[in-house]
Order: C-alpha cells, then structure tokens, then sequence
C-alpha cells in the first residue's frame, strides 16, 4: 500500500520536514500545515486519508482540532503527536477519538508502522460505507442472490405500491419482519409511520387497549386519553406480527376495523376513522388454525389478500456465504475489530448446516464466531454439534429432495459418500476403493464421472 494522502500538522518546522522525508520515501504523499487553524482549512478543501496532529500547536490545540475534524468526518484516522506526552494527554487523546498516539522523538519505525495501521483501518472504513451503501440499495436489508430471494423481492415490489394487505408467512427467523419494513418503505406510505405490533407478547386484557387506546376513565388505570396502535399508525402501516397468536377476542376487534375503517377507543362511544394498510406475520399454519378452530377465518381472508412468503435458509443454501460474511463485517465494524474472513471450509460446514433458526441462527452464530475466532475463522472454531450436524446423512440437499429425478438423488448421494470415503482414507485410491469394495479402476471413473475433487 503505497498511496495514501497524509495531512501532518505540528508546529515545528523540523518536524514537519522529517516525517515528510520518512513518509515520502514510503510513496505518501504529505501535505503540512503549522497549525490547527490552517488544517481545519486544508481539510475543507481536500481529501486525506489520514492526519497526524500535534497535541500542542499554537492557537487550537490538537486535541480541541481533533473534536472539530471528528465531528466532520468521524473515520478519518487521527494519530496524536506529542512532545511530552503525559497519560493524561493519551487519555484525552483516546477520549476525543485518536486513533493512535505517538511521542516525539519520533521514530521511523514506529510512525510507519502507525500510519500504515490507520491507513487500513481507513479503508476498511470505506469498504464498509460502500457496502453500507449496497445494502441500503437492495431492498432495505433483505440480502440473498439465490432464485427464491429474487422472486420474493420482485413479488414485494410488486405489492408494496398498493394497499393490499398481506400476510407475510415464513419459519421463524426467515425475515417476516423485514419483509414487512421493506413493504412499507417501497410504499407511498414510506414517510409516515411503521408501527408494529407483536401480538404474542401483549397479555390478553391489554391486546384491546394497546391496539385500540382508551378514554380517561376507561378502567381502573386508565388515567387518561390513550392512542392505540390503529391510530398511531393513522395514514401509515401497522404490522400485526405474530397474528396467529392473537386471542378470538381481539381477532373479532381487528376484524371490525378492516371492515369498517373505523375504531372504538376502550371506554369510548364515538368512532374515530383511521386510515391504515394492515401487513400481518405468523410462523404458524393459519389455515389449519381456522380448521381448529383458534383462528377466525372470515380475518384469514382479509388478512390474506396476498400471500408472500420467507423462504427457509436451507432452501436457499447457496446465500448462507454472503450473509454470514456480511453479518460478520458488521459484528466487525461494530466491535471495532479488523475484518475477519472465513476459511473456505468453514463457509462449506455452515452452508451445509440444516439452520432451523434460519438467519437469525445465522447471524448469532456468526457473531459468536467473530468473538470467539483468531484473525480469520476456522473450522476449529465452529462448534462441534454444527460439524456434525452440518454432514447430512446423505449429503443430499433439500432442492435435490423436493426436486430432483431419483437420478439426481442417487448422485448426490454417492457423490458425498464417495468423498466422504475418500477424504477418510487421505485420498488413498487402493485402500478407499477396498473400503467400498470396488475396483481402483471403477472409483477412478466415479471420482471422474460425478466430478469429485480433493479439497484444502
Ligand atoms: N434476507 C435477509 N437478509 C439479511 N438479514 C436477514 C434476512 N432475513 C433475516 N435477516 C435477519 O435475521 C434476523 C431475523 O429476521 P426477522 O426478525 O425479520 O425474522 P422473522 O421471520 O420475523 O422471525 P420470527 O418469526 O422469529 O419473528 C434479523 O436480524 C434480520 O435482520
Ligand atoms: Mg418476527
């Protein structure tokens, strides 16, 4: 890395003329000022990628410049130069958001090895902001380039623009509720307000005053006028989440207001029209629900007007990579590690692994693996349940089971069972073949035939 624009600021004029020749002669490119004042200056005008700033200048002292250069621009790297450092400084340094601190007398080593750090940690910066960006770009969040994530975003792109309900259905962890922000923001809706309730958590004597807010007066605790959801969300969307959960009650209250437009506070005599989309989540069966019983089906339908569904993590396999390298960056970015990449092989034990908590699962075990790995996560560090979890019994996946020709099922099978063999016997022809029973010849055209090759 030899490029990096370097804005060096201290009083001293020999110092300046050092660390210029120090750092020139590594390929920076410096620019210097004398004072606080003229940096702030400089740094309105052009772009560095990092400073190094004395603690005592004339005028502004650098600590005071540090505050004002952070509240500009809170990445850049600021690595504190000071004549007679004293741990106060550094405190105060590390405090106002220094990236480093160092003494004079400077030396090369120590300024290179220090610059070099903050001109990484700079661009990793950038590489974040970018991703930052991409994500915010592809549908608030919802990450995955496999065919069923594709499908599922052109379907809420679709939708959003209208005011059709929709019941959002998925295992637990698959996206529900990021589904339902997504909608809302690809909404004419997008700029008033999100409210979301979560229909298990609320006990059942509260469900009618939290949706529907109550009159002064309207019980014993009820010391005044309270909004409900249904009129906070007044010209916005409310997201009934875990509707499956919903007493028969408070269903017969919901189904009044989708009916009507209009709403009863608790306690209250006037109707009050509100203008809301409903969007709805659940992870149970609602249709076997209304079989049973426990869910009114003449809601179901209203509720139901299109259907949108979360696909499973495990039938989109071939996301597993990119999200759990990006939860990593962010668990990275909000620690403030330094970013940490996966080996090969343990990306391919997560991907083969059944996540029945889907991405939520994901995204925990990615975080625990940032915390818990070295400078690069390994298979040593995933836990030895998923390892073993992660080795389906038949090494077929879940598009060839639901999908595939027996053909398919039967290669896939001998596939991992072949390299599972292989693997055991250290790519042993003779001896992997005598295991299987088969000739040296014959596994040679498997090996071929069904493209298994050695890994690592
Ligand atoms: N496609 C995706 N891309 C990125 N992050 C995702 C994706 N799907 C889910 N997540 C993340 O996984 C976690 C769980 O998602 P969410 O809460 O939307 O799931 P849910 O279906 O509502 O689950 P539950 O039924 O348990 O409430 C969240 O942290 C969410 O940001
Ligand atoms: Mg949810």
């Amino acid at each position: 890395m030899s490029d990096g624009s370097i804005l060096v600021v201290d009083d001293e004029k020999n110092i300046r003329r050092t660390l210029a020749l120090v750092l020139e002669g590594e390929g920076f490119t410096v620019t210097d000022a004398g004072t606080a004042e003229e940096a702030l200056d400089l740094l309105e005008r052009r772009r560095f990628d990092m400073l190094m700033l004395d603690v005592c200048l004339p005028g502004m002292d650098g600590i005071a410049a540090l505050r004002l250069i952070h509240e500009q621009d809170a990445d850049l790297p600021v690595v504190m130069i000071s004549g007679h450092a004293s741990v106060r400084d550094a405190v105060e340094a590390t405090r106002a958001g220094a990236f480093d601190f160092i003494e004079k007398p400077l030396g090369r080593e120590r300024v290179l090895v220090t610059v070099r750090n903050a001109l990484q940690a700079r661009s990793r910066a950038n590489e974040l902001q970018t991703l930052r960006a991409a994500t915010r770009s592809q549908v608030s969040g919802l990450l995955g380039r496999s065919p069923v994530m594709e499908r599922l975003r052109e379907q809420i792109a679709k939708v959003a623009p209208t005011r059709a309900r929709i019941l959002i259905t998925g295992e637990s962890g698959t996206g529900k509720e990021l589904v339902a922000r997504a909608i809302h923001e690809q909404s004419d809706r997008a700029s008033r307000p999100f409210v979301k309730v979560n229909c298990a958590a609320i006990p059942n004597d509260l469900i009618e005053s939290t949706l529907f807010g109550h009159e002064k007066g309207a019980f014993t605790s009820a010391v005044g006028r309270r909004r409900g959801n249904f009129e906070l969300a007044d010209t916005g969307t409310l997201f009934l989440d875990e509707i499956g959960d919903m007493s028969l009650t408070a269903q017969a209250k919901v189904l009044r207001v989708l009916q009507t437009g209009e709403m009863t506070r608790v306690g209250g005599e006037t109707p009050v029209q509100v203008d809301v989309r409903v969007l709805a989540a659940t992870n149970k069966d609602l249709e076997q629900a209304c079989r049973e019983g426990t869910f009114r089906e003449d809601l179901y339908f209203r509720l139901n007007v299109v259907p949108l569904q979360t696909p499973p993590l495990r039938t989109r396999r071939g996301d597993v990579g990119l999200l759990a390298e990006h939860f990593a960056e962010q668990v990275c970015a909000e620690n403030g590690f330094r970013s940490k990449p996966f080996e090969a092989e343990a990306l391919r034990r997560l991907e083969a692994f059944d996540w029945p908590g889907n991405v939520r699962e994901l995204r925990n075990m990615v975080e625990r693996l940032v915390i818990l790995s070295g400078e690069q996560i390994t298979v040593d560090d995933l836990p030895a349940d998923l390892a073993r979890r992660s080795r389906p019994a038949l090494g077929v996946g879940e598009d060839v089971f639901e999908q595939g020709s027996l053909r398919d099922f039967r290669e896939a099978a001998e596939q991992a069972f072949i390299s599972a063999r292989l693997a055991a016997h250290d790519w042993n022809i003779s001896r992997t073949a005598e295991s299987l029973d088969l000739e040296r010849t014959n596994l040679h055209k498997k090996i071929k035939a069904l493209g298994i090759r050695r890994e690592g």
